[in-house]
């Protein structure tokens, strides 16, 4: 709420803009919210807190995702659970940490690697659509799901977004898109080809040992020289169609149970999703809905129409953070046309921050963090978990207004849950609070008192947000050791074509002992760590952090893992495969660029570009 400064007897006419401003909150706040609203969810893959226009970015053109925060609530101090895709969106779906579910993951990849793994989000998770569709919702999720398919046979899928509540589903199971393209930065080609030539190239030096032993006259050598011979020759022939191979393996469409697309067409995908979100809501207009639209945008590699291609200030990726806008603008048009959008509450986020280590050819693909130090996947640093937040509902949330209270992505399960007239599981920890009391203005406080932040499934750090003082402590227990240092960023090389994220334990990261403190209120770059001899209360603040961990470690059960372990190696007979040869189309025209998907891509950006 705005200062009551207009208490004053001489009201100028900022005074007087801000009485009706007040009343225009307060008629607002008089609307209970309607019961059984519907839902439009929009997540961004990769987004950078400093990427639209409504957060600062001047030369990034996002005028519906603008206009939206104008219509309703932007939160300036949004937090994801954690820094990558995979545990982020586990987070979200579930309201819990994903250490809980066992979605996170140290050592190895942190996020899920493989269709064909059995790892994924478990089955006993309960997801704000689950509980939605049991009250009676429409539920739809269209675009990138990367929380795993199957478990034990091809056709259980026991982690699909079908048994977690998604009525409705087109899109892709695992979206490493890096891969389906073939091109740079890569997530796990490149280092599954290097891997099979290194261990190719070993066998091949042992059989050359063998071949001398061969010569020294031992004839059961020979055998040796050609079995390590083939294995090396089919290794290095592996190495080299494994791109392919991944591109196929990994990248497909499910509608539903059912693969419709192998591989992925890519440059159809976006107008083939958004055609199926403007779908669902024109279908299901009349019905209490849920729709969850989690968009390829911004994520590399950057697949842009070319409508927008070439038009941003900010090459391959403002272009691909202005189409992105105009999907928003569409979907919010689509409400528009079907008479909802008063009954529907929009939210607009991304799962975690924007990726600075994503760089081809000297061009920056990831995007720009406002500041914020570090960035996806970089340990417990702000830049990494700070993303945007915005919520509209006309007449139940206010107008323009502007929150820098800690929330979290994990909030959005209790708040969907509690409006879709639904009860929060008990026999489980929800991290998550409501947050429709703290939008509404009915309370000036978030529910958070800490929050934390892991990288894997180790705490690397934790804010409080001290009431009394107005101040907001954030303590680093571990950092990743960085590249340059200060840089918040991990580069290695800059012309590294691994898909390169900071490590989050061993060598790659430093503990601090005295923990790093900062105070992100007047220190919001975290660049200057505070000292006993810079704040006197540095040693109370870190015992409050230190209780307010120990009471968290207090409620974590056994910890069950999912992604990084064994469960997430290629399974063949868990393999999703259409038509004979894993290969199909059946999602509208077969050849690409000549098929109905892309008469959605001569009108794109008219009346904007
Ligand atoms: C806007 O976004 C681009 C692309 O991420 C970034 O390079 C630029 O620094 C941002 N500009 C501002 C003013 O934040």
């Amino acid at each position: 709420m705005t200062s009551p400064s207009h208490q004053s007897l001489g009201l100028g006419p900022v005074a007087i803009l801000c009485v009706l401003q007040d009343l225009q909150l307060l008629t607002a706040l008089l609307l209970p919210p309607p019961s059984r609203p519907n839902f439009l969810i929009i997540m961004a893959d990769d987004l950078g807190f400093g990427d639209l226009g409504c957060y600062g970015n001047t030369t990034l053109r996002t005028p519906n995702i603008d206009r939206l925060a104008e219509d309703g609530v932007r939160l300036t101090q949004h937090l994801a659970a954690a820094s990558m895709c995979t545990p982020s969106r586990a987070a979200f779906l579930t309201g819990r940490y994903p250490v809980r579910s066992g979605m996170a993951s140290t050592w190895g990849p942190r996020v899920l690697q493989w269709a064909a793994g059995a790892a994924g989000l478990p089955p006993e998770e309960v997801t704000f659509a689950r509980v939605l569709q049991e009250r009676g919702y429409t539920t739809g999720l269209v675009g990138k799901w990367h929380l795993g398919l199957s478990c034990s046979s091809r056709s259980d899928l026991c982690h699909h977004p079908l048994r977690h509540g998604f009525a409705h589903f087109l899109g892709l199971p695992l979206g490493m898109m890096g891969d389906c393209a073939r091109a740079e930065p890569s997530e796990k080609r490149t280092r599954l080809e290097q891997g099979l030539r290194w261990v190719g190239r070993g066998l091949a030096a042992m059989a050359a040992i063998m071949a001398s032993i061969t010569l020294a006259g031992r004839s059961w050598a020979l055998w040796a020289v050609l079995a390590l011979g083939a294995t090396s020759a089919t290794l290095e022939v592996g190495s080299r169609v494994v791109g392919g191979a991944v591109a196929r393996l990994d990248c497909f469409l499910m509608r539903g149970a059912n693969v419709t697309q192998q591989p992925l067409s890519l440059s159809r995908l976006t107008p083939l999703l958004l055609r199926e979100a403007e779908d669902f809501l024109q279908r299901h207009a009349h019905a209490p809905f849920l729709l969850f639209v989690s968009l390829p945008h911004v994520h590399t590699p950057l697949v842009t129409s070319p409508a927008f291609q070439g038009r941003s200030a900010h090459r391959r990726y403002g272009d691909n953070v202005e189409e992105m806008d105009w999907v928003v603008g569409r979907l919010l048009s689509a409400l528009d046309r079907g008479g909802v959008a008063d009954r529907t509450l929009v939210y607009f986020t991304s799962d975690n921050g924007g990726w600075l280590e994503a760089r081809a050819g000297g061009e920056q693909l990831g995007g720009w963090n406002g500041g914020f130090r570090g960035g996806k996947g970089a340990g417990g640093w702000e830049g990494g978990v700070r993303v945007p937040g915005i919520f509209r509902f006309p007449g139940i949330l206010p107008r323009g207004r502007v929150l820098a209270e800690p929330t979290s992505l994990m909030d959005i399960f209790p708040t969907v849950v509690r409006l879709g007239g639904g009860a929060l599981p008990e026999d489980r920890v929800i991290d998550g609070r409501d947050l429709l009391p703290l939008l509404r203005g009915e309370t000036p406080r978030s529910a958070h008192n800490f929050l934390f932040h892991y990288c894997g499934d180790v705490l690397h750090a934790a804010r409080w947000a001290h009431r009394e003082r107005g101040k907001l402590w954030k303590v680093h227990f571990v950092t990743p050791v960085e590249d340059p240092p200060g840089s918040g960023s991990c580069a290695g090389s800059p012309e590294s074509q691994d898909a390169m994220v900071c490590a989050c334990a061993g060598g790659g990261v430093t503990a601090h002992d005295p923990p790093l403190l900062f105070e992100l209120t007047s220190d919001p770059g975290e660049a200057r760590p505070l000292t006993l001899h810079k704040e006197p209360a540095f040693n109370t603040i870190l015992q409050a952090l230190r209780q307010g961990i120990a009471r968290h470690l207090e409620t974590l059960g056994p910890r069950p893992r999912e992604v990084g372990g064994a469960l997430d190696l290629w399974r063949p007979w868990l393999q999703p495969c259409c038509g004979n040869a894993c290969a199909c189309d059946l999602e509208g025209g077969a050849r690409e660029g000549r098929n109905d998907g892309d008469e959605d891509l001569e009108p794109w950006g008219r009346g904007f570009l």
